[in-house]
């Protein structure tokens, strides 16, 4: 399974990325503004900036939301880096630019992604990564990861190749079960990867091997 960081944020990626563990970055318009990031020329430098810093793929979301204006833009995007993902949500027009660019040879990421039926309608256009939101999900009191487990098998059954990236992950656990699913991907806040480290017993038992070592090293010095 792959790991991207869902962040605009540069310290954030550049923690995740001296992990060891990063294979690419998901943003949308929210992170970005989150960032403070504005108008086409800092946006596109922001990009350039990411796409120096990570070697994976970087999702870059199309503001626009008829077909002309999400080639125009998903083009311009491609165009800052080879490792750039142009972000479509699934709509009329999008999948139709989905097609395009697939046609064209720009890898997609098919947005906002609450049902199997549009999951099929990605994988159909072509979609590199699909991304279903799990948490936006779970917060409407349906459960995310079965969504996640019904597109896994209708991809599997009909040997889709589009990757399923689980994104709008809330915490660890929901990492672990987009594991269990079958999720490709999973795209998480910096808090989420960091919290998949936190056990109690790691602490405990590192702080009794620490003290015992101490006391051992005490005693043969004395
Ligand atoms: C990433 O691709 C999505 O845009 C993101 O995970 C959405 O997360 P949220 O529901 O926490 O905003």
């Amino acid at each position: 399974m792959k790991f991207f960081i869902d962040t605009a944020n540069l310290e954030q990626i550049k923690e995740a990325k001296e992990l060891g563990i990063l294979d690419g970055v998901t943003t949308n318009p929210s992170l970005m503004a989150k960032e403070g990031i504005s108008g086409t020329a800092n946006v596109e430098r922001h990009y350039r900036a990411i796409c120096e810093m990570v070697d994976g793929d970087i999702s870059a979301e199309v503001i626009s939301t008829d077909f002309k204006g999400m080639v125009e833009e998903g083009k311009r995007l491609a165009g800052i880096a080879e490792n750039i993902v142009v972000k479509v949500p699934i709509i009329k027009d999008g999948v139709k630019a989905l097609a395009w660019f697939t046609e064209n040879g720009i890898s997609t990421n098919c947005t906002l992604v609450f049902s199997t039926a549009q999951a099929i309608l990605a994988a159909k256009a072509g979609a590199t990564y699909v991304s279903p939101f799990i948490g936006r999900v779970d917060d409407t009191n349906w459960d995310g990861m079965s969504l996640i487990r019904e597109m896994a098998e209708v991809y599997a059954i009909q040997g889709f190749d589009t990757e399923i990236l689980a994104a709008s992950i809330r915490n660890s656990r929901h990492i672990v079960q987009a594991a269990l699913n079958g999720a490709d991907v999973v795209t998480c806040p910096l808090s989420s990867i960091l919290g998949m480290l936190n056990h109690p017993l790691t602490n405990i038992g590192l702080e009794k091997f620490l003290a015992d070592h101490k006391k051992a090293n005490e005693v043969s010095s004395n």
